[in-house]
């Protein structure tokens, strides 16, 4: 029997406010969208003909079904699966961006010859299940010819949305593949994405000269025609001119762009973005990118050179340091269900605790390494989000009350956080205090926390330590974590001197 249920037990979802088809809201712990207005008849429509089963078969959509609920005002609610880490496209790596742009491209084509459209076509409608992106607002497909959300302008007649894709998924794109991560990724936190003249002006110095060259050029010679036309013909002829020059010009966008588009030209026109974004590549990280480790051969070396030699397998315990075995067996005791490692780099630790069994986010400040991280995950597979946070100033909240997208914080909290080889980064590059620090893990932890001190006669610290920091003891760390956490345990680490410190609250 179907379980009629009243507005005030819900949870209105903070980002679906506004939405003319309906809204998100939880209730015992699961996601459930109430539909109405015209989107009612369409989600009917393909709940019944089994569209939407498919588009989930084929992991286009986010799980989705028809809900035994029922709800005064919506008459049709459905169940969607509540995906275990909520993240935001400023904070994917170029691989993650284009994937995810990829699979509006294949749901729009999935959709074509249905006649509907993704109406709404932009990253914050997709959020990622570990290495896997799926759209999740059913409320964005509607037919093709609707005109509700649109205003004939903004309008693309052969993707209504495309316009939108295009500020909010291509131009980023395109700037980063021209190394223009760090403003990409400002845009990315904005809604209005990147404009075409934003991203014009980002592309490489020659293109740009080149054009405004051209721009001179053909500049110059219509003023030169221009007055050497008002030399030789009566005002009259020039007039007529004018009209057929203006009437050739309105022809040719209007052949080009026909108003009622057909599946054929509309399938050909998404292989054509399809084309256009595979032919992406990432690109070197220019002015001022957050390239801690450097480019990928360094960030072996690194990992070589801290293990004695070799970066040891995570399948066999040969060759494993101290601290690899005890953050090891301190996953084998906590069992965490998520795990946040903090300054993951390549993500080793992050890959351990997934073959542990937890769901893992990982994340760091270096754009090389999480995009090196999201190809290795993807290719084994493995549950976890890579992500690219500074946390210095992890991602805030958006919107009056910070509800309506909410703080990195918020919404990577985790059973247990790790935090290793970092802290003294944090405080000698990056002028953090202890209070700061513990203040994260405090914030980001929900139960656990292992992080490690690398004392000031390490070959890491020595240089950059000096009177300034006489705070940097490792007494002093302890006293700031046992503000946070109700109990801790200290571990050595490697290489020698090093502690591994884990942080425990009841
Ligand atoms: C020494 S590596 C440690 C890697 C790994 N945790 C380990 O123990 O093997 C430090 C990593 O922290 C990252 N990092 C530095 N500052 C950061 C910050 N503010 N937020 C996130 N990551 C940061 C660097 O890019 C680098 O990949």
């Amino acid at each position: 029997m179907t379980r009629v249920v009243s507005l005030r037990e819900v949870e209105e979802h903070p980002s679906s406010g506004a939405d003319s088809n309906g809204f998100l809201f939880e209730l015992e712990g699961e996601l459930f969208r109430a539909v109405s207005g015209h989107g009612l008849g369409v989600v009917e429509k393909l709940l019944d003909d089994g569209t939407i089963g498919s588009l989930c078969d084929r992991l286009l959509l986010v799980p989705t079904r028809r809900a035994d609920l029922s709800i005064e005002g919506y008459p049709l609610v459905v169940w969607h699966e509540k995906l275990p880490i909520v993240s935001y496209p400023s904070e994917w790596s170029f691989g993650m961006l284009k994937k995810a742009a990829l699979l509006l491209v294949d749901l729009e084509e999935a959709l074509v010859p249905l006649d509907l459209s993704v109406h709404d076509a932009h990253p914050w409608n997709v959020l990622y299940r570990w290495t896997r992106p799926l759209m999740v607002d059913l409320g964005a497909i509607m037919p093709v010819a609707d005109t509700s959300l649109w205003n004939e302008a903004d309008r693309h007649p052969l993707w209504p949305a495309y316009n939108q894709f295009r500020t909010t998924f291509f131009n980023p794109l395109r700037m980063m593949s021209w190394g223009q991560t760090r403003i990409a990724r400002a845009l990315l936190r904005d809604y209005l994405g990147a404009s075409d003249a934003e991203t014009d002006r980002m592309s490489p110095a020659w293109q740009a000269r080149l054009r405004l060259a051209a721009g001179d050029l053909k500049r110059q010679a219509t003023r030169h025609l221009r007055a050497g036309a008002r030399k030789t013909f009566p005002p009259r002829v020039l007039r007529l001119g004018q009209r057929f020059f203006q009437a050739l010009r309105s022809e040719v966008p209007q052949a080009a762009q026909p108003l009622l588009p057909e599946r054929r030209q509309r399938l050909r026109f998404l292989a054509a973005v399809k084309a256009h974004l595979s032919d992406l590549d990432y690109g070197p990280v220019l002015g001022g990118g957050t390239s801690y480790i450097g480019g990928q051969q360094d960030r072996t070396k690194y990992y070589e050179e801290l293990h004695g030699g070799a970066v040891p397998d995570l399948t066999s315990t040969a060759g494993w340091t101290a601290k690899n075995h005890t953050v090891a067996s301190l996953l084998d005791r906590c069992q965490p269900r998520i795990v946040l490692d903090i300054g993951c780099s390549t993500g080793w630790y992050s890959r351990l605790a997934a073959r542990k069994g937890a769901g893992v986010v990982a994340c760091d400040s270096d754009e090389g390494c999480v995009e090196e991280l999201f190809l290795t995950c993807t290719r084994e597979g493995s549950p976890i989000l890579p992500l690219l946070i500074d946390f210095r100033s992890p991602t805030p909240g958006v919107g009056p009350t910070n509800r309506w997208l909410r703080p990195a914080t918020e919404r990577l909290r985790a059973d247990l956080v790790l935090m290793l080889a970092l802290v003294h980064h944090l405080v000698f590059k990056q002028s953090m205090t202890f209070q700061q620090i513990v203040e994260t893990l405090r914030l980001t932890s929900r139960r656990w926390a292992i992080c490690e001190f690398i004392p000031p006669t390490d070959t890491w610290v020595r240089d950059l330590f000096g009177p300034r920091f006489s705070w940097y003891t490792l007494d002093s760390f302890l006293d700031c974590l046992r503000g946070a956490f109700d109990k801790l345990e200290c571990f050595p680490s490697f290489p020698e001197g090093r502690t591994l410190i884990f942080c425990e609250r009841s």
